[in-house]
């Protein structure tokens, strides 16, 4: 018996990293899932790796920008064509463009705003009508049957402040906000809303910069630094991330709602 059985949940930006990890994690525990991602081919992989999992039919690849509000509201409607119904948003896609502040450029703030908090916003304006629209039916009509969940995602960095971060920064605790708007505008609907901020996680973000082509990725001797602040003694895997996700959209975490963790091995934050 999975934790996820009879859910279909949307998972953005889960073709690489820690949304793939989720993706592969919801489906083990019995969910559909809805794989969405700007590039094609990882969102693919990502689908064939759910399949092994979980046999076919449990995953479906939705390529698009949640930047893009007319797209997500196909996406959000993709999930309730395929699989009948919306129940869990994971609002995992992001992205960085770094810059220390007096060089960064319009072009760089609007697209790291536009992803990791416009797009936020995007999807849970599109999955309205299927997550708080279903609840409302159900409550009008005898009662809640479950609870539907929202998750998105904040940053450690964001919480401290990072040099060359102004925009992303910006946005990831622009994420906490709508976290704990929805929250209370949908606590009535028996929807959750949390958010979840990764530490230092291996991931196509945090490479050091010089092994990648630039545009994302981090300074090797910031890399090695912030790996000296963790109690644990290592970077976290996107599993680690996936599990704390997972508690969030399982019934495991129905009276819980409003929140923002940070799943960091202890990385302390001044
Ligand atoms: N890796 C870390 O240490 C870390 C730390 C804090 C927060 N985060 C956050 O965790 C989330 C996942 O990051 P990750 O490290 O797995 O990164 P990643 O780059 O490995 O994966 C992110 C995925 O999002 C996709 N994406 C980018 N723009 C998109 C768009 N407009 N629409 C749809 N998909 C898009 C990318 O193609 C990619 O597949 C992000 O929100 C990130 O900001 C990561």
């Amino acid at each position: 018996m999975g934790l996820l059985n009879n859910r279909t949940a949307v998972v953005t930006g889960a073709g690489r990293g820690i949304g793939r990890a989720i993706a592969e994690t919801f489906v083990r525990e019995g969910a559909k899932v809805v794989i969405n991602d700007i590039d094609s081919d990882p969102a693919e992989e990502a689908k064939a790796a759910c399949e092994k999992i979980a046999g076919e039919g449990c995953a479906i690849t939705s390529i698009g920008s949640v930047a893009d509000s007319a797209y997500t509201d196909s996406l959000m409607k993709a999930a309730a064509d395929t699989f009948g119904k919306l129940d869990i948003l994971v609002n995992n896609a992001g992205i960085t463009r770094d810059k220390m502040i007096h060089n960064m450029s319009d072009e760089m703030w609007n697209f790291v705003i536009d992803i990791n908090l416009k797009g936020t916003f995007n999807c849970i304006r599109s999955a309205s009508p299927y997550l708080r629209g279903a609840s409302k039916q159900e409550i009008e009509s005898g009662g809640l049957k479950y609870h539907r969940k929202i998750i998105n995602f904040f940053s450690t960095a964001a919480l401290r402040g990072n040099p060359g971060q102004a925009n992303y920064t910006a946005a990831k605790m622009g994420n906490v906000g709508l976290t704990r708007t929805i929250a209370q505008e949908w606590g009535r609907f028996g929807i959750n809303v949390n958010a979840v901020a990764p530490g230092f996680t291996d991931t196509r973000l945090t490479k050091a910069k010089e092994s990648t082509d630039g545009t994302v990725g981090i300074p090797a001797a910031q890399r090695e630094a912030i790996l000296k602040m963790i109690p644990f003694g290592r970077a976290g895997v996107p599993q680690d991330i996936a599990n704390v996700v997972l508690f969030f959209a399982s019934p495991l975490s129905d009276y819980v709602t409003g929140q923002a963790i940070n799943v960091s091995g202890g990385l302390q934050i001044p």
